[in-house]
């Protein structure tokens, strides 16, 4: 099966700080980095580096050939990508002593992809793929909507968190993967508990601290999950590994338990590790890390 992740692809700026800045104050970063980033980006290599077939649906501007070049270099499809008169997306990223994160995203040619591609793309999938959205694009319920009626599943990461993409999309998608503030945020946005919501599959993350899994199958009863204990370096992108491979090992048709706890070593692994997209380990390195 295919994934094809409509998504946000970022030059990540990324700068190491004492701290996380105060309001008014001036701070001096140890290092800084550039490299490839956006959630959507970050999740198409994820789920490239666990072997999935990934399609990216997405847009960079006349700046942004080095980042499609990478994608294609991590094992994803860039021929969806497409060329519009808007700079690439950027993030500045600031990230403290204890791998904890800022970030201020500029969305440039993210929010200009063109209505047409959805289509264009779409028609080469089959029935049983995989739509990933999240949100740091527009058109995301047109995209979900088109993949429904194609026959796809629809897999909807609510990051970071938007109240009128997430009430469009909810009633359209079958995986839901957030986190617990994002949780509270959707369920505060939609008035919906659970059972409400529609999706048959709902994964929350908590950080270091693992997460749950509620499933309409089970009546929405949590079942908790843990995650690799490691001291933390950088956590940027390690939620988007997370999806990225949960996503893969779902496609390949792996039990959901199993495909989290791939998902949860990725993410863990992750979580060490200074970086995004060209950071994100492949599926041996997943495999052979050794925890605590
Ligand atoms: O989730 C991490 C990502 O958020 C970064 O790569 C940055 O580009 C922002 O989109
Ligand atoms: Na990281």
């Amino acid at each position: 099966m295919t994934i094809w992740n409509l998504g946000s692809i970022n030059a990540d700026l990324s700068y190491s700080v004492p701290h996380l800045p105060v309001p008014g104050e001036t701070l001096a970063a140890a290092s800084m980095s550039r490299g490839l980033g956006g959630k959507g980006a970050n999740m198409s290599v994820a789920a490239a580096r666990a072997a999935a077939r990934v399609v990216h649906l997405g847009a960079v501007g006349a700046d942004g050939a080095w980042a499609v070049g990478r994608l294609m270099e991590y094992g994803v499809d860039t021929r969806h990508i497409v060329e519009v008169d808007e700079a690439t997306g950027h993030a500045i990223i600031l990230v403290d002593g204890q791998g904890e994160n800022s970030i201020v995203i500029h969305h440039g040619a993210n929010h200009a992809i063109p209505q047409d591609l959805l289509g264009r793309a779409l028609s080469e999938a089959e029935t049983g793929d995989l739509l990933l959205i999240q949100n740091e694009t527009l058109l995301q319920p047109e995209a979900a909507r088109m993949a429904r009626e194609l026959g796809l599943r629809v897999a909807y990461a609510a990051a970071p968190f938007e109240a009128e993409a997430a009430r469009a999309v909810l009633g359209l998608c079958d995986i839901l993967v957030l986190n617990a503030i994002e949780m509270e945020q959707l369920q505060a946005a939609s008035g919906l508990g659970l059972a409400g919501m529609g999706v048959e599959t709902v994964i929350v993350t908590e950080g270091g601290r693992g997460g749950r899994l509620h499933l309409a199958a089970n009546d929405w009863e949590a079942e908790r999950f843990e995650t690799p204990k490691v001291t933390p370096v950088d956590t940027t992108g390690a939620g988007d590994t997370f999806t990225g491979y949960l996503l893969a090992g779902l496609d390949r048709g792996m039990p959901l338990r199993q495909a989290v706890e791939l998902a949860s070593r990725a993410g863990a692994l992750m979580v060490t590790r200074h970086g995004t997209a060209d950071v994100i380990p492949d599926l041996k390195e997943v495999q052979a890390a050794r925890f605590g």
